[in-house]
């Protein structure tokens, strides 16, 4: 007796193997069996003829840290199909983050939702289970958030107490159920970190089993000194490494990705263990501060960095510095603006040319008037280097968006589409419209590849005796249907999304269910 059939379904199994026609059937939280089950009895059948079932999609590189409490159904995730995902990438894990903002950020949790307090990581994560969420979940350490923890925004190396004090949090974090480690290097305060440091702290994830994933210090003109540094990272630490949303940033970089995946292969051949993830879209999405400030005026938090600007003399240099930056400012759309909804949505020369304003001088009032907090989305990727990283065989599919939903206080920011559409994206457009990657391979890029990758034995493979993490979708209508000026909406074509046996999408309607659990490294049967 089986608790749920899919019936008549074409199996992709997670692996690149070749899809097969077979009923799948669960019962409890596992996959029981892979074959003719019309014979079988079971509580409730599904008819899966013309459909595509898979393991449930495994999503390496996202930033839900904070919605896996404010928004526990997960909706533009499981959406998707996704019913794993991995938080706490690009060096910050709100889950490790015991200092002030934090308070800042249970205050806004609390605001029409219930409080939540932790004091660990652990106890971060047990509040995420407590609640219920309703895709599996599991976090990497993140080093921006350790760094601040012990060096604040110090600009310097630290000394060997504060790195031994850095260590034991890293080690700390592991023993608590991360994953490995990220890095944000672009970012404050990680970018003032230099190798040695780097190495000693991936050195202790190593020595944990975890992985090194990374936001390089540059992906734009510094991208292949950064791909180096990685590399020299995963190579001194002993480390696997995970490249994190791969691309080259601005036009005069673009296919710069031909050197960049070529130094991949020439260290795959070495014998390092790396490994990639990408986006399947053209824009980028980052703090507004980070692609309109020179570089020196972004030190220090967001209130000190806006109130520097209160200087007329200081205004004055960052606009200099702003200028020589030589943004396209019809390429930037302001995407979060909680304090002036109505610019969301809009480019910066827009809103000068209404203002009648000069666009540097535009964009630095925007960060003012929203202190620092803006985020915006940079349409300055190429369409071709999307394709070629797509196709490299080590690259799995990894959306760095959020976990979101179209009502409430969340409903009202403008998020990049990625949070709604990566995965649906790849199959509807990247295999069924453009024959870029067959299905098989696309679907290991979002299962096996990085199951293996976070180290996941029970998930990413359709098999007996795995857990029953099941996407079913229809081939020839799955698509994104997000757009940058209309994020929030739900892709087509995912029809059932069952996470441990329970289904969450029952044709194509979040049914409510949390049955989601929390994955913490070192616990059995992952
Ligand atoms: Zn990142
Ligand atoms: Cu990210």
């Amino acid at each position: 007796m089986y608790d749920l059939i899919f019936e008549c379904g074409t199996v992709i199994d997670g692996t690149g193997s070749p899809g097969f026609k077979a009923d799948v059937g669960v019962v409890a939280d596992t996959i029981a069996a892979v074959g003719d089950l019309s014979q079988e009895r079971a509580a409730r059948r599904i008819n899966a003829s013309g459909l595509m079932v898979c393991p449930g999609f495994i999503d390496i590189h996202t930033h839900t840290d904070i919605t896996a409490l404010a928004n526990p159904l997960m909706d533009s995730t499981i959406h998707q199909g996704i019913t794993t995902q991995l938080a706490g990438n690009c060096g910050l894990c709100v889950g490790m983050a015991l200092d002030e903002p934090r308070f800042a950020l249970e205050r806004r949790l609390s605001r029409g939702t219930r409080r939540f307090s932790w004091s660990s990581l652990s106890e971060y994560l047990d509040c995420v289970q407590d609640q219920g969420i309703a895709t599996n979940f599991a976090v990497l350490a993140g080093h921006n958030t350790v760094r601040k923890r012990v060096m604040n925004m110090e600009p310097r190396a630290p000394t060997s107490d504060e790195l031994d004090a850095m260590k034991a949090l890293v080690a700390e974090a592991m023993d608590e159920g991360a994953f490995g480690l990220s890095t944000g290097l672009e970012y404050t305060p990680g970018r003032f970190a230099e190798l040695p440091e780097l190495v000693e702290l991936a050195r202790v994830a190593a020595e944990k089993g975890g992985f090194y994933a990374t936001h390089l210090r540059s992906e734009a003109d510094g991208l292949l000194d950064s791909v180096a540094e990685a590399l020299a990272i995963g190579r001194e630490a002993g480390i696997p490494v995970q490249l994190s949303h791969h691309k080259a940033e601005a036009r005069r970089n673009w296919g710069m990705v031909d050197r960049s995946l070529a130094m991949v292969d020439r260290a795959c051949a070495e014998g390092l263990d790396v490994a990639l993830d990408q986006y399947p879209y053209t824009a980028f999405m980052t703090g507004m501060w980070l692609r309109v400030l020179p570089e020196w005026a972004q030190k220090g938090e967001a209130d000190e960095m806006i109130a520097r600007l209160a200087d007329p003399e200081e205004r004055r240099r960052v606009l200099e510095g702003i200028r020589a930056r030589n943004v396209d400012w019809d390429l930037l759309q302001i995407a979060v603006a909680r304090g002036h909804r109505e610019l969301q949505g809009r480019t910066v020369a827009e809103i000068a040319k209404e203002r009648n304003a000069d666009p540097a001088e535009t964009a630095l009032d925007i960060l003012i008037a929203e202190r620092g907090m803006a985020s915006v989305i940079s349409f300055d990727m190429s369409e071709e280097d999307v394709r070629k990283v797509m196709r490299h065989p080590l690259t799995a599919i990894g959306s760095d968006g959020v976990s979101t939903t179209s009502y409430g206080r969340l409903g009202e920011d403008r998020p990049h589409p990625r949070s709604y559409g990566t995965f649906p994206r790849v199959l509807g457009r990247y295999v069924r419209e453009l024959g870029l990657l067959s299905w098989e391979d696309a679907v290991r890029k979002m299962t096996s590849l990085p199951a293996s990758r976070i180290g996941l034995e029970r998930r990413g493979v359709l098999a007996k005796g795995n857990v029953a993490d099941l996407v079913a979708f229809d081939p020839d209508t799955v698509i994104d249907v997000a757009t940058y000026s209309e994020p929030h909406r739900f892709p087509a074509g995912i029809q059932y999304v069952v996470v441990a046996g329970t289904v969450v999408i029952d044709d194509g309607i979040h049914t409510g269910a949390r049955p989601g659990r929390v994955l913490r490294r070192g616990q059995a049967g992952l």
